[in-house]
């Protein structure tokens, strides 16, 4: 349903892969609900086209970026804001990618190549990506930067391997950054820690089909779909919450409050 909540609005998405993800579902809803935006996904990821499809539907346009790379930001935000017309009001940061996960390195034994790659790419990039609008002046007063995690940033969950320390350091960079953006130009800053969701990245983990049913049956509203997501999403870049900065926001069906439930104690008991 359009309540046309951000008519008027203009941004940047990163990160839509396919129709799983996160980014994808929210570049639909961020259409349905007035806001104009710019696509972008690192250019490997734009050669298996899907992104092209999702371009079509909500009338954006594609700029490919690698978000480990300064120049490729900075080219993506000074064309977003020459095709959408002005300074930006949101920009959604939905990346993640451990190479020791891919290839099935444990924890105990990273390859700190791969670790410094997947760090690069999963939480650096999120300064990088702030860096650049915020030395380009690029965001509109009281507009929203939200990135994406997980509370393997908080609690032990082994098999997420160095995307736990990833993320951990992806929402100190959030509240480091939002200070700065929000004193010099009223602009919010803010993680959200999603449940675990079937995308490409969310299903590269060990386990996780059994990880997304335990979290199910431990969440007393149940997990948050990629939809579900969206829309908490279009709440933080809307200017209904304005004065809401420096958080990492869980949206998990109340997963992270919760010792045990019902559900999950029947499993143990005789
Ligand atoms: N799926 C889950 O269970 C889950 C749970 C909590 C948080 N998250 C987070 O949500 C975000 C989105 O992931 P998703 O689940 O939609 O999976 P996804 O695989 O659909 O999206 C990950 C995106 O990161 C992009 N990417 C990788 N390297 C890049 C680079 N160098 N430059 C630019 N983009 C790059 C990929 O191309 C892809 O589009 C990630 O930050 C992820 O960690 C996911």
């Amino acid at each position: 349903m359009s309540y046309n909540l951000l008519k008027g609005k203009r941004g940047i998405i990163f990160g839509a892969l396919d129709e799983n993800s996160i980014a994808w579902k929210t570049a639909e809803k961020v259409h349905e609900q007035g806001g104009e935006f710019v696509l972008t996904n690192a250019p490997v990821a734009m050669r298996m086209g899907a992104i092209k499809e999702l371009a079509e539907k909500t009338g954006a346009e594609i700029i490919p970026a690698d978000a480990t790379k300064v120049e490729d930001l900075e080219n993506l935000v000074e064309k977003a804001q020459e095709i959408l017309g002005g300074k930006l009001d949101f920009v959604l940061h939905s990346i993640g990618m451990s190479v020791n996960v891919r290839k099935g390195k444990h924890y105990t034994d990273q390859n700190y190549d791969w670790t410094a790659k997947g760090w690069d790419v999963s939480a650096v990039s999120f300064h990088k990506t702030m860096r650049v609008l915020y030395e380009k002046d690029a965001m509109n007063e009281w507009g929203s930067i939200v990135a994406l995690t997980y509370m393997a940033a908080q609690r032990v969950f082994p098999d997420y391997n160095d995307m736990a320390d990833n993320k951990a350091y992806l929402e100190s960079i959030a509240r480091s950054f939002g200070y700065f953006f929000g004193t010099d130009k009223k602009v919010r800053v803010n993680t959200i820690s999603q449940s675990p969701t079937p995308t490409t990245a969310g299903q590269g983990v060990k386990g996780f089909d059994g990880f997304i049913k335990y979290a199910d049956e431990m969440s007393p509203l149940g997990n948050a779909s990629a939809d579900d997501c969206a829309d908490y999403t279009l709440t933080l870049f809307s200017d209904l919450t304005k004065k809401v900065t420096l958080q990492n926001l869980f949206h998990d069906g109340g997963f992270s409050n919760m010792g045990v439930s019902a559900k999950v104690m029947e499993r143990f008991i005789e």
